[in-house]
């Protein structure tokens, strides 16, 4: 296998397909390298479908976005907390609990993979619309650094579980700010399911301070997902400041990443950060005020490094050409429930200008991962990259169909390394109790 230093200084790729882990390049036989790994040989070596990931892509996304809020933005008390939901894979939380990331978690699974992956307690932040008792009480032992609490419920809930403990919480406000993005991913507009409404938040604000072991170390908001535009995470910032003077914000993730070559640029790590750093310093929260800043990013951390390997099983002709592939829904959802797109490749003819449908094996029509692919006379037996699919894909995937979930690899410097197993037969029956 090819190193990365070798292939590093191939351009290609990039140039071809934006959307690819920044560690993947062309050799010279213009065969797609991840990591160093020929993506062709990973398919004959692991099987496919099979999600692939540049690992140093995560290391270096992960740095990017401490730098930028450290030393480029300067703010002293910035964390980045890297939203598990987006790749809740052990091999990527560890890496990133290694870089000093924290860890946000949305309910008492997240919160064991969480930890059981090397995060401290103190570095965890767990969020939910809906968290049981059993969940509550899970944060409240383990010793979660911050919970974020969703309604007035979940106030008495608390009360009645911590005991003589001192519990760390955030309030989620719904900043009744609306990104442009689907409407599934949307979750600032004042009629969101998630947490307290504007003019809600400030008796959610003096419930806490009565209760004794609660102590309310600030805000927290998220207002949405694949965002391409900064205006709404400034006006989040300036809503949330109207609720008073705060130690801690946590302001969501939510930035947008590239999917596909012809969509709008995303901002740039640096960007988006400055700009809330730069909207928190608007609002007495920036460098210097002692307030400590977080910033949720789970998508903008994860998406770009990873791709998924499929094989082409047919190619039919109707008023379509139909490639079908060996995955589909099963490993991707999102282009069924957000309409996402997504572009796709022959792994060693990258490019191509055949208009084809991307379909995949299941049984319903509506199983397409990509309705307008181009590419380059696809064949049975092909190899099949699509790009982009590091966040969500993973943490949604099921077994629809009796379809036994990919493997995740990694891969770094010319070496892959299996981090996740695929499913065997076995596992679809090994919770099956009579
Ligand atoms: N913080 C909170 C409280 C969140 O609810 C989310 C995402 C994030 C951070 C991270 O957002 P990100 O930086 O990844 O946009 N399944 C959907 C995405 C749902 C996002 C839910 N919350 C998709 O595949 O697009």
């Amino acid at each position: 296998m090819a190193t990365s230093t070798e292939t590093a200084a191939r351009p290609g790729a990039h140039e071809l397909a934006p959307a690819l882990p920044r560690d993947s390049a062309l050799d010279e036989r213009g065969r797609l390298q991840i990591g160093g790994c020929d993506a062709i040989e990973l398919a004959r070596e692991h099987g496919t479908p099979a999600y692939v990931v540049a690992e140093e892509d995560l290391r270096a996304l992960a740095r990017a976005y401490v730098r930028a809020g450290r030393e480029t933005a300067g703010h002293e008390h910035f964390d980045v907390v890297f939203a598990a939901k987006a790749f809740p894979c052990t091999a990527a939380l560890a890496l990133f609990a290694r870089e000093g990331l924290w860890c946000d978690v949305a309910s008492g699974g997240e919160l064991h993979l969480a930890l059981n992956a090397g995060f401290v307690p103190e570095r965890i932040v767990l969020h939910g619309n809906a968290k049981s008792l059993a969940e509550l009480s899970m944060a409240l032992e383990r010793g979660v650094g911050l919970i974020a609490i969703d309604n007035f419920d979940e106030i008495s809930r608390l009360q009645g579980l911590v005991g003589d403990r001192v519990q760390n919480v955030l309030v989620r406000v719904t900043p009744d700010v609306r990104g442009d993005t689907h409407d599934h991913i949307s979750t600032g507009q004042a009629d969101s399911k998630f947490g307290f409404g504007m003019d809600e938040a400030g008796e959610a604000i003096a419930r806490i301070e009565q209760v004794p072991g609660l102590r309310l170390a600030g805000l927290h908001a998220h207002i949405g997902s694949q965002l391409l535009e900064l205006d709404p995470f400034r006006r989040e910032v300036a809503e949330l400041a109207r609720l008073g003077s705060f130690e801690v914000w946590d302001l969501g993730g939510g930035v947008g990443v590239r999917y596909v070559s012809d969509q709008p640029e995303p901002p740039s790590t640096a960007a988006y950060v400055q700009a809330l750093v730069d909207a928190a310093g608007e609002h007495g929260m920036g460098p210097g005020s002692g307030a400590r800043l977080l910033v949720e990013p789970g998508r903008s951390l994860t998406a770009n490094a990873g791709v998924t390997l499929y094989t082409v099983e047919s190619v039919k002709q109707n008023v379509s050409r139909w490639v079908a592939v060996d995955g589909g829904m099963s490993d991707n959802l999102r282009p069924m429930l957000y309409d996402a797109r997504y572009e796709a490749h022959v792994a060693d003819r990258l490019g191509g200008s055949t208009p084809c449908v991307l379909a995949g094996k299941h049984c319903e029509s509506g199983d397409v991962i990509v309705r307008e692919a181009l590419l380059d006379d696809p064949r049975a037996g092909d190899v099949i990259v699509t790009p982009a699919t590091g966040a969500y894909g993973y943490a949604m995937s099921s077994n629809y169909n009796g379809v036994t979930r990919p493997p995740v690899i990694f891969c770094r410097d010319g070496h892959a390394r299996v981090v996740v197993r695929r499913e065997t037969f076995a596992d679809l029956t090994s919770r099956d109790v009579s």
